[in-house]
């Protein structure tokens, strides 16, 4: 009986939503999760790293984690280029440190194990070129590793059965104006990703939060479930929850971690990977023209759809629309096996 299960590689900056996503994907029964890439962005690289590892540890499994870029292709280079990836580092502090939106370390025990002294990205470029199926991939942080790859080996953007992104918005941003966090923490690398020729399903902010905005209604229902991986999540998202009303909600002062009952979070992550799970969380999704501006000016990172044809055919699928009750419902059906 051939596995009916899909090979998936994840590349994560694994904070918080990325932690929600990466535990469906591995508790998913028609996905065999082979490997797990760090990359920057929410975190540093190193601590994206550790907190992959203890996910794996959690769940058991024996899965290979590989530290790739701790900083995007062109930090430094010039001004608007920053080498510090913390972007998601606010100009708040709590007990006198800085807060970050998506906590350094997920509080779990990686077990003792490391990462594969192999370099994220050389894994990505083996793997892929050794395939002899097409093996999906799923990127939840900014794309510098998936570029690198495609630097090195761009022939490997056809082994890609379907390479699902979290980035872009639509019409907004939520890092500038017009730019979303994982495109603009490293522009060129959405860019290239853009152009490689690999078969991208990108979920955008708007899908995300049409599909994945958690109440605290929502995570009690969650918690409710009694699992182990259940009672993870619900507290990660009280915790992510309290800490972007601490952040940006003037005048909040409720003490850890209390939430507001008229809070909400979304769960980026999970919303752009449950389509390799279960495609019909998907409710409008459409073939466009994307690209990503890297000209470093006032656009900088955003994604652009071209519906005017002044570039060539469509080289990518926009989400536009989620289900969000299969969206809930499917997070709940895996939270509920562990
Ligand atoms: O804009 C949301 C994205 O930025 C998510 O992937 C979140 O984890 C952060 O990386
Ligand atoms: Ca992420």
């Amino acid at each position: 009986m051939p596995d009916l299960k899909r090979k998936m590689i994840v590349d994560c900056d694994t904070g918080t939503d990325d932690a929600v996503a990466l535990l469906g994907l591995l508790l998913a029964d028609n996905i065999d999760v082979i490997g797990i890439t760090s990359v920057h962005g929410n975190l540093t690289v190193e601590e994206a790293t550790a907190n992959n590892l203890s996910l794996v540890h959690f769940l058991g499994l024996d899965i290979p984690v590989y530290q790739g870029c701790p900083h995007s292709l062109t930090a430094g280079l010039f001004p608007g280029r920053t080498s510090n990836t913390l972007c998601q580092t606010t100009r708040k502090e709590f007990d006198g440190k800085p807060l970050r939106i998506h906590e350094p370390s997920l509080g779990l025990p990686t077990g003792g194990r490391t990462a594969e002294k192999e370099h994220a990205v050389s894994y990505l470029v083996r793997t892929l070129r050794e395939a002899e199926e097409p093996i999906d991939v799923c990127a939840t942080g900014p794309l510098t590793n998936i570029a690198a790859a495609f630097l090195l080996a761009p022939e490997i953007a056809q082994k890609i059965g379907t390479l699902y992104i979290m980035g872009g918005g639509i019409h907004i941003g939520n890092r500038t104006p017009v730019a979303e966090a994982n495109f603009v923490d490293d522009a060129e690398a959405a860019a290239k990703v853009m152009l490689s020729g690999a078969n991208l399903m990108i979920g955008p902010i708007e899908a995300n939060e049409a599909g994945a905005t958690y109440t605290p209604e929502d995570i009690a229902t969650i918690e409710a479930l009694g699992t182990k991986s259940a009672a993870f999540v619900g507290a990660l998202l009280r915790r992510f929850i309290w800490r972007c009303d601490y952040l940006w909600k003037p005048g909040f002062s409720l003490a850890p971690y209390e939430i507001d009952p008229d809070s909400s979070c979304c769960v980026h992550d999970w919303a752009a990977v449950a389509p390799a799970i279960d495609p019909t969380v998907v409710t409008d999704a459409r073939a466009e023209v994307c690209r990503v501006d890297c000209s470093g000016g006032m656009a900088d990172g955003q994604l652009i759809i071209d519906r005017r044809g002044y570039f060539t055919a469509p080289n990518a699928t926009v989400v536009y629309d989620m289900d969000e009750k299969r969206c809930k419902q499917l997070l709940l059906e895996l939270l509920a096996k562990y």
